[in-house]
């Protein structure tokens, strides 16, 4: 089926191989223009390899992932890191990946200089045209620190930043690039619940501020719930369910996944592991715990 104009980003039919491991099988999901769309799962079922599809990191061995904006619509299957990214698509990572040394500011200047390059040869560096596009840069970064509460630490570095600053921080990198579709890879990870509160509240104004459309990884099903608009679950790399937050609640599958998670003790690996387990054990109220 085509995607409808409301489709900004289609995922059909997208797998990936690694060796003998499938890690995602014939995946299909579309994100909306102007949506929160969530993709849950338990540990290991493919989240951050499907994101890692969509940004360039990895190519698919098969299927399209398909960016539908400015009238175009663009095959990033086939494109690098890079130009997916000027197409508009930015990301945060599971474990922050800032510049430790450099500041906050620096941080979010950094990000943009694919911008101010775009279009101005290397040779106009010092021009005032130049420099404009350097205010402007940084007028850009100052705003987004703002906006994401991190004005006092501008002039400190990333990697002395207390994690949950790190966290926004990233966010705001990603945002500073000027995204259509900001992926987010847990990012309230970590974080207490009054930090995670606090997330939400801003992942819900850059929706409805900025117009950017959201693609989040959670494990805190709270969340999930009282954010996304569209769900799109996954296990052992297929989606084994995908629609609204109270079909997916209601959706035996997907209770079995979380449960299954549960049943077999803590996530090997590190990062999301504590909320994961808040997510199985805590999350996907429904019939059946609540009767
Ligand atoms: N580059 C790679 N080479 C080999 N296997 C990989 C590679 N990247 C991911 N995988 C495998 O793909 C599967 C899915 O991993 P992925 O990190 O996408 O899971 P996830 O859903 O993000 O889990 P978590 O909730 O723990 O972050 C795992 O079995 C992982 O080991
Ligand atoms: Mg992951």
């Amino acid at each position: 089926m085509p995607p409808d104009s409301g489709t900004l980003l289609a995922v059909r039919n997208v797998s990936i191989r690694f060796g003998g491991l499938t890690a995602l099988a014939d995946i299909s999901f579309a994100v909306r223009r102007g949506s929160i769309t969530a993709v849950i799962g338990p540990n290991g079922a493919g989240k951050t390899t499907l994101f890692n599809c969509i940004t360039g990191f990895y190519r698919p061995s098969s299927g399209t992932i398909r960016l539908l904006h400015g009238g175009e619509e663009r095959a990033l299957e086939r494109l690098p890191i890079h130009r997916i990214a000027r197409l508009g698509v930015s990301r945060t990572y599971q474990n922050t990946r800032l510049f430790a040394d450099m500041t906050a500011l620096e941080n979010l200047m950094v990000a943009q200089h694919v911008f101010v390059e775009r279009g101005l040869v290397a040779g106009l560096a010092g021009t005032p045209r130049y420099r404009g596009a350097e205010a402007e840069a940084e007028r850009r970064a100052w705003s987004w620190l703002t906006f994401m509460g991190l004005d006092a630490a501008a002039n400190r570095r990333a990697g002395t930043l207390a994690y949950g600053e790190q966290r926004r921080l990233e966010i705001a990198r990603a945002m500073a690039a000027r995204p259509v579709l900001i992926c987010l890879d847990e990012p309230a990870a970590g974080l207490n619940p009054q930090e995670a509160a606090a997330l939400n509240g801003l992942i819900r104004r850059l929706r409805g501020e900025f117009g950017v459309s959201v693609l989040l990884i959670e494990h805190h099903m709270g969340v999930v719930m009282s954010i996304s608009d569209h769900v799109v679950v996954l296990d052992h790399g297929q989606v084994i369910s995908q629609g609204t937050p109270a079909e997916m609640q209601r959706d035996p599958a997907v209770v079995k996944a979380y449960l299954g998670e549960e049943d077999a003790g803590p996530p090997a690996r590190g990062g999301s592991a504590g909320v994961a387990q808040g997510g199985a054990a805590g999350g996907m109220p429904g019939p059946e715990r609540g009767g």
